[in-house]
C-alpha cells in the first residue's frame, strides 16, 4: 500500500511516498532556510507563499522519484497541526483536493506524532510501552506511549522549545540560523565546563523543562564579561566557543536526565529520541548512555529524518489507517493540535501553567 505524505507545517515543503508504513520510496524536502536566514527566523507570511509555490513541484518530484503516479497512491497523509496556520493550510488544502479527486482516504496527522514515527524506517519494530523525547524548534515533550497510537504527556517545556533556545542563543553569539548545527559545530572546540548554568526550578516540582533561564544566563554572561558576538564571517573567539559548549552540555543533560528519571518511573521497553534537535551528537551520545544504564534500546532517526520531512507523516498516517482511522473531508488545519488522548489531562496541564505563572 502506497501512502503519499505531505508536510508543510513550518519552513519545509515536503512530500514522500512510503510503502506499507516502513519503506521510503521517495522523500523530497524543499527547505526555505535560505529565505528565512535573512531575518534570523521563520517569517510566517513568506513561508506560506513559498509553500504555495513549491507544493505542486515537490509532490510531482516525490511521485517521479518513487517511480509511481497518483493513480497508484492508496491514501494521502498530511500534517494537520500544530504549526503556522498559513503554512499548514497549503498542505491540508492540497491533500484534500488530491484525496477528493482520487476518491481515496485522507488522514490528518499530528506533526509531533510524525516525529515519533520517524524512527520506524531504520530501527527494529518499536516495542510498547515506549517513551519518546521529541525535541525540535517548536516542541519539547516527553510522551509515555503505553501502546501504539496512545500518548500521555509526562514532561513538556514551560517556555521555549529546546531547538528555539539553540536558535536564540546562536543569534546572541552572532551565529547563523538555524542555530542548533552552528552551536554544535562551535561546541566541539569549546569547554563545556567553562560556564555554569543553574538548573531551572519548576515551582510545582513537575518534571518539566524550562529553557528561558538558560537563554537569559547566556545574555547576562555576555554582558558581564563584555563579550561581543562574532561578526558575520568572523571566527568566534574562545569565550564564545566556551559559551556554546557550556550551553549545549547544560541543555542536553537537562533533556536526557529528565527522560532517564521518567523512564525509571514508567519502565518503557523502548526509548525514542526524535525531532530536529535529535541531530545533535552530544544528545545522542548521552541518550545512548542513559539507555544502556536503563537496559533498554534507544531509537533515533538518521539526520535527514530527524528534521521535518513527509516520510514520517506518511508512516504515522499508515498507522492510523491500519487502525481503521481516517479524516473527514471537513478536516482543517489546527494550529494548536495536541497529541494526547486523555481529555482531562488537557485541563490539568492548563491549570499547571496558570499555577506556574502565578
Ligand atoms: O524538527 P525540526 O526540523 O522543525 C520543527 O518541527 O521545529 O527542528 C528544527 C530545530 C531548529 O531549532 C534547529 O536549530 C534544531 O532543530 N537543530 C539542532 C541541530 N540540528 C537542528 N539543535 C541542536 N543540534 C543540532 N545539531
Ligand atoms: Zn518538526
Amino acid at each position: 500500500m502506497l501512502v503519499l505524505g505531505i508536510e508543510s507545517s513550518c519552513d519545509e515543503t515536503a512530500a514522500a511516498v512510503v510503502r506499507d508504513g516502513r519503506e521510503i520510496m521517495s522523500s523530497v524536502i524543499s527547505s526555505q532556510i535560505d529565505l528565512h536566514t535573512l531575518y534570523g527566523g521563520v517569517v510566517p507570511e513568506l513561508a506560506s507563499r513559498e509553500h504555495l509555490a513549491k507544493i505542486g513541484p515537490v509532490i510531482d518530484q516525490s511521485l517521479a522519484e518513487a517511480g509511481t503516479q497518483l493513480s497508484s497512491i492508496s491514501a494521502i497523509a498530511v500534517t494537520q497541526g500544530p504549526g503556522l496556520v498559513g503554512s499548514l493550510l497549503v498542505g491540508v488544502c492540497y491533500a484534500k483536493a488530491l484525496a477528493y479527486g482520487l476518491s481515496i482516504p485522507l488522514v490528518g496527522v499530528n506533526h509531533i506524532e510524525g516525529h515519533v514515527y520517524s524512527v520506524v524506517f531504520e530501527n527494529p519494530q518499536v516495542e510498547y510501552p515506549a517513551m519518546a523525547l521529541i525535541v525540535s524548534g517548536g516542541h519539547t515533550n516527553i510522551f509515555y506511549i503505553p501502546q501504539e497510537g496512545s500518548y500521555k504527556v509526562v514532561s513538556r517545556t514551560r517556555d521555549d522549545a529546546a531547538g528555539e533556545a539553540f536558535d536564540k542563543v546562536a543569534k546572541m553569539l552572532g551565529l547563523e540560523y538555524p542555530g542548533g548545527p552552528a552551536i554544535e559545530k562551535l561546541a566541539r572546540s569549546g569547554d563545556p565546563q567553562a560556564v555554569k548554568f543553574t538548573r531551572p526550578k519548576i515551582s510545582d516540582g513537575r518534571p518539566d523543562f524550562s529553557f528561558s533561564g538558560m537563554k537569559t544566563a547566556v545574555s547576562r554572561y555576555l554582558k558581564e564579561n563584555e563579550i561581543d558576538p562574532a561578526l558575520p564571517g568572523e571566527e568566534p573567539g574562545r569565550p564564545i566557543k566556551d559559551l556554546a559548549a557550556s550551553f549545549q552540555s547544560s541543555a542536553v543533560s537537562l533533556l536526557v536526565e529528565t527522560m532517564a528519571k521518567l523512564a525509571e518511573e514508567h519502565r518503557p521497553r523502548t526509548l525514542i529520541v526524535a525531532g530536529g534537535v535529535a541531530c545533535n551528537l552530544a544528545l545522542r551520545e548521552m541518550a545512548e548512555e542513559a539507555a544502556r544504564n536503563l537496559g533498554v534500546p534507544v531509537y533515533f532517526p538518521s539526520k535527514h529524518l530527524s528534521t521535518d520531512n513527509a516520510a514520517m507523516i506518511a508512516a504515522a498516517g499508515y498507522a492510523h489507517l491500519a487502525q481503521g482511522r481516517s479524516s473527514e473531508m471537513n478536516m482543517t488545519a489546527d494550529v494548536t493540535l495536541r497529541l494526547q488522548n486523555l481529555e482531562n489531562e488537557d485541563a490539568e496541564l492548563r491549570k499547571r501553567k496558570v499555577r506556574y505563572r502565578l
